[in-house]
């Protein structure tokens, strides 16, 4: 019988090997510089080599004052594209198509200019209100990242909607006050993510993919929930989004926070919803699929045509050659209470694993001094 997992899939123009995408992470891999260095080589290089269908590189930021993070790459200016080059064919010479996340952190942002739709007060500090100039700003500096990734060699561009970043800023009544044409109803808060997208479309071309990380539900009292997303995904579908790739909670989501929801394929459920709004769009379900049968599970039930492994393919690189069976030793599973490579990238420091063999470790943190 043909293990679904395993069987090649079409992603627009792109053929994937198998249905295993290595979800963007970031790790505080780069330097302060912004700019692609060893470690990040190294790191997406080991991803490509990992056997998954498809490696999406973390949020990579459009302009400076939506860095989410100091050490966060960037793609706001041209000199930026010889080193994203080199990380785009350090990932295709390994067999896979790359594809490079665009951001823009919007009131999550570290940084003193921090920008959004509305004044709401964020870790203690309140975003300037974007204007009609920054929303055009931004928007173009979407299109000219995505230039610049096609440019670098990337396969595929894919919008960063999720977490609660500066898209969904818009897209929430929670974080989106305005009484202009970009608040109010879902109409006016859809289209500043809707141009966003149409911007990029027109810069990378119609036959280019150009994904989305779809957030379905903010899963906090007054957020976003389905009954505002499907909408919004059948609207990107019209825009001819290639893909979206469906996660669920935000910062302000605790328990249920993305990083410390402990259950086996907790967003699969709004994968799911997904699909059978949208049956001919592809998505992506993830959330710690830890186990091979899980990943079966949801390609066979069709709650996604690929499933996307973040923490669970950083913890053990060979996930998918073990899942296949190439390798005959278990996996090495994710640690559901562990959440250290999280608390490492926020308190800057670059992120490794706690499972890793301790001489791995040792050597890392020589590496990179601590
Ligand atoms: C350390 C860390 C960094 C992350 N960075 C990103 C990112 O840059 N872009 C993004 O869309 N999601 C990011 N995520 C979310 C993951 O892509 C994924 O959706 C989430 O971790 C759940 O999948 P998992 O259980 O397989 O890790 C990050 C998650 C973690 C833990
Ligand atoms: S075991 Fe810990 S450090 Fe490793 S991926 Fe899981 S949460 Fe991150």
């Amino acid at each position: 019988m043909t293990d679904l997992l395993f069987s090649p899939f079409r992603l627009g123009p792109l053929t994937l090997a198998n249905r295993i995408v290595c979800l963007p992470m970031y790790l505080a891999y780069p330097d302060p510089d912004h700019e692609v260095n060893s470690l990040v080589l190294d790191y997406y290089s080991e991803m490509a080599d990992s056997g998954a269908g498809m490696v999406v590189v973390e949020n990579v930021c459009v302009e400076p004052c939506g860095l989410g993070n100091p050490r966060s790459l960037l793609i706001s200016e041209d000199r930026f594209i010889p080193g994203l080059a080199r990380l785009a064919r350090a990932i295709k010479a390994r067999g896979a198509p790359a594809v490079l996340q665009l951001h823009h952190a919007g009131r999550h942002a570290k940084r003193p200019d921090r920008i959004a739709p509305s004044a709401v007060e964020t870790w203690g500090v309140t975003p300037r209100v974007m204007d009609q100039a920054d929303i055009d700003r931004v928007a173009s500096a979407f299109a000219a990242g995505a230039r610049r990734a096609k440019d670098a060699g990337f396969d595929a561009v894919e919008l960063h909607g999720g977490m609660g970043y500066l898209l969904t800023q818009f897209l929430s009544a929670r974080t989106n006050l305005r009484h202009d044409g970009y608040g109010g109803e879902l109409a006016g808060r859809m289209r500043f993510p809707l141009e966003v997208f149409a911007a990029v479309r027109a810069a990378v071309g119609g036959g280019f993919p150009v994904g989305y990380r779809f957030l379905a539900d903010e899963c906090v009292p007054d957020g976003i929930t389905l009954d505002e997303t499907r909408p919004f995904a059948l609207e990107l579908a019209r825009a001819g989004a290639t893909y979206l790739s469906v996660m669920a909670g935000c910062y302000d989501s605790p328990p249920q926070y993305v990083v410390d929801d402990r259950r086996e394929a907790f967003m699969a459920p709004f994968a799911a919803a997904i699909k059978e709004e949208l049956p001919a769009m592809p998505v992506i379900a993830a959330g710690r699929i830890q186990r091979p049968e899980t990943a079966r599970a949801i390609l066979s039930d069709g709650a996604a045509d690929m499933v996307g492994l973040g923490r669970i393919i950083f913890a053990d690189p060979l996930w998918p050659k073990k899942a296949r069976g190439q390798i005959a030793e278990p996996i090495t599973e994710c640690t559901p209470t562990c959440n250290l490579c999280f608390k490492r990238i926020i308190a800057q420091k670059p992120a490794y694993c706690t499972r890793w063999p301790k001489e791995r470790r040792e050597r890392f943190l020589e590496r990179v001094g601590g």
